[in-house]
């Protein structure tokens, strides 16, 4: 059951148009900041493309609706919102989001959207390479322990080339850290009786 949630919730949500890595050809890319400098270029694109934001970045009332803050650009669930209570899902309904659109309840427990910036002690920062990618492809925190939950679309990202998901990370780690502490996920509440 879980694996199915976590599958149709993540592919049903982000239409993932991840394009295939452009080969330079007999281009030789000569400098290796050049060739980081690419990377990041190309990780920017892919991350606005797949829209990591839309989870990632918290949304704020503006004028026009909700819009993103882009002060917390990709710094995911804000502290100052903290954890939110269990949320039930009721008659048809199978999941909820916050208002933020960085904290989600359903069967798998209550998500909060992670800190993608490069902060040392509550983004990336300590992240490497390897562990970036293996959480991606494996769905696995950190690469090694429990699984990542809905609606990250780790099952449809995992499809990513290596060199997609490597300018992926280099490119979060050249944004602006921003410290802010995310809660772990919560599991689900427990059932209420009805009779
Ligand atoms: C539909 C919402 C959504 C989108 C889109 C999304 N994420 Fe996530 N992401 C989440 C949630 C929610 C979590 C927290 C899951 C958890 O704690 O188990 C998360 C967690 C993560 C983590 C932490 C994994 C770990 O090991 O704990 C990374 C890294 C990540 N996302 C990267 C990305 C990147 C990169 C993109 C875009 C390519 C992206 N996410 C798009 C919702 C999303």
């Amino acid at each position: 059951m879980r694996k199915f949630v976590a599958y149709t919730l993540a592919t049903g949500l982000t239409a993932v148009a991840l394009l295939a890595t452009v080969n330079c050809g007999d281009t030789q890319v000569a400098a290796s900041t050049t060739a980081n400098g690419d990377a990041v270029k190309r990780g920017e694109y892919l991350v606005s493309v797949v829209g990591c934001g839309d989870c990632h970045t918290p949304l704020n009332m503006g004028p026009q609706g909700p819009e993103p803050d882009m002060t917390r650009f990709l710094s995911g669930h804000p502290e100052p919102v903290g954890a939110l209570p269990p949320a039930a899902a009721q008659g048809p309904w199978l999941w909820a989001g916050a208002a933020t659109n960085t904290a989600f309840a359903g069967p798998w427990g209550t998500s909060y959207a992670a800190n993608l910036t490069p902060d040392r002690n509550t983004g990336l920062g300590i992240w490497d390479e390897k562990m970036f990618v293996t959480a991606i492809r494996t769905g696995r925190h950190m690469g090694t322990s429990r699984p990542i939950m809905p609606p990250m679309p780790w099952p449809a990202i995992r499809n990513a080339s290596d060199d997609d998901l490597k300018a992926i990370y280099a490119y979060l780690k050249s944004i602006k850290p921003i410290a802010n502490h995310v809660p772990d996920v919560q599991p689900p509440a427990a059932p209420v009786a009805t009779n």
